[in-house]
């Protein structure tokens, strides 16, 4: 199969033959397996994979640690509901603890946007709802989730629009503007809630010395810090998380949100808050049936403890270094922006991202045009240098036709 052939083929009547509601464009590829930084598709063709399922294969395709913890617990314990624990879940919210800085507890979710949609209703309850503070803060183009409250939050009002009437409670300001988010900020809101690199934005990070400038409004004004490290925690960025990259500012988040690299392809996502705010729930005040189930968790657990033996953080920082330079000196393109394997490359003038896309994925390469003008890149943490030199050769060769906007063949 061809990248730009329909994995689906087609109706006689014209019509794709796609067995999915449509909420997403056709998929290009039907991928069969994947190692590594290496996926193959169904025909055997190989790709290198630089997008790893958006920011969530931190150790790539089927790392042996967690493939075999997650096989060992599909044989020992899958599911035993929230009203019991098993010795897995409690080791992988005790890690995550440490690595945020510890004095907090966390509730388990399946998605990005249920840990979320969890903060959201964490700040009202602490917050005292309808009659205290109950509103949400969030920067225009930002990205928290497609649920109704969490699509709400995510600062694109043309996603809105669709759905409305949306529930209330949401104000968006504009990125990185201080003075904006302080004149939002009155004694009806009970949290602002930010991405320190925005990435389904375009990949826009944070302005050094922003967070600590909204950590001390929050402090001043008496409401909540929530950071979504959904895309951007657990090494992403560099740091275990983006807020830590302003520790020498002494950041300190209410409560953060993450999913994605989590369980390295299980699904599974983590809201934490400190222990004095995670008290204004109340037994029955949120569930859901397979949050921090033994299955996701063990893969959790295992995600962590590879993660910490190989020093992610250092490997991200390390491994983006070498391909943040090597993008700079492709000559179609403009800048780079990001942080850590969290990384845009913004194409001269004319260069159609979408086009860039296709005809990567035609050559092997997969990347993802995340704004009409910049491709973003996000591989495995553990990327090789080969596997890096292979795929800027394979895009350096696909920017090179695209000369005058338009590939040459
Ligand atoms: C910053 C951020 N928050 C939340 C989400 C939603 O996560 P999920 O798709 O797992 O619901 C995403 C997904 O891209 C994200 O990037």
């Amino acid at each position: 199969m061809t990248a730009t052939a329909h994995p689906f083929g087609t109706h006689a009547d014209g019509l794709e033959r796609c067995p999915f509601i449509p909420t997403y464009a056709p998929p290009a590829v039907m991928f069969e397996r994947g190692l590594g930084t290496e996926v193959w598709d169904v025909d055997g063709k190989r790709y290198l994979d630089f997008l790893g399922g958006i920011a969530v294969l931190s150790l790539g395709h089927s790392h042996p640690d967690v493939a075999a913890a997650v096989a060992t617990q599909a044989h020992t314990l899958q599911q035993v509901s929230n009203y019991f624990t098993n010795p897995i879940t409690p080791q992988v919210a005790i890690t995550l603890d440490r690595l945020l800085g510890g004095g907090g507890q966390v509730f388990f979710t399946n998605s990005g946007a249920e840990a979320n949609e969890c903060a959201i209703k964490l700040a009202r309850r602490w917050g005292g709802g309808a009659h205290g503070r109950w509103q949400v803060v969030s920067a225009y183009g930002s990205f928290h989730g497609r649920t109704l409250a969490t699509l709400h939050a995510t600062g694109q009002p043309s996603k809105h629009e669709p759905f409305q009437p949306l529930p209330p409670g949401f104000r968006h300001v504009a990125w990185a503007d201080i003075d904006a988010l302080a004149a939002a900020v009155d004694d009806t809101v009970a949290a602002v809630l930010l991405e320190t690199v925005q990435g389904e934005g375009g990949v826009n990070p944070m302005p050094p010395g922003y967070l600590a400038a909204v950590r001390a409004l929050c402090d001043e004004r008496g409401c909540l810090l929530i950071v979504d490290e959904v895309q951007t925690g657990l090494a992403r960025t560099g740091a275990w998380f983006g807020f830590q990259h302003d520790l020498d500012d002494g950041v300190q988040p209410d409560i953060v949100t993450l999913a994605k690299a989590l369980g390295n392809g299980a699904p599974v996502g983590a809201c934490w808050a400190k222990a004095g705010v995670a008290a204004a729930f109340e037994a029955g005040d949120h569930g859901t049936t397979q949050g921090g189930n033994p299955l996701s968790a063990a893969a959790a657990l295992a995600t962590l403890r590879t993660m910490e033996a190989i020093d992610a953080p250092a490997l991200a920082r390390l491994a983006g270094a070498t391909l943040r330079a090597s993008l700079e000196a492709l000559p179609q393109v403009v800048s780079v922006r990001g942080r850590g394997l969290l990384l845009a490359a913004e194409l001269t003038d004319g260069i159609d991202a979408k086009a860039v896309y296709a005809e990567c994925l035609a050559a092997g390469l997969i990347v993802n045009p995340i704004t009409p003008t910049a491709i973003r890149l996000t591989p495995p943490l553990n990327v090789s240098e080969e596997h890096i030199d292979e795929a800027v050769a394979v895009l350096s060769g696909v920017l090179e036709r695209f000369g005058s906007g338009v590939p040459a063949r």
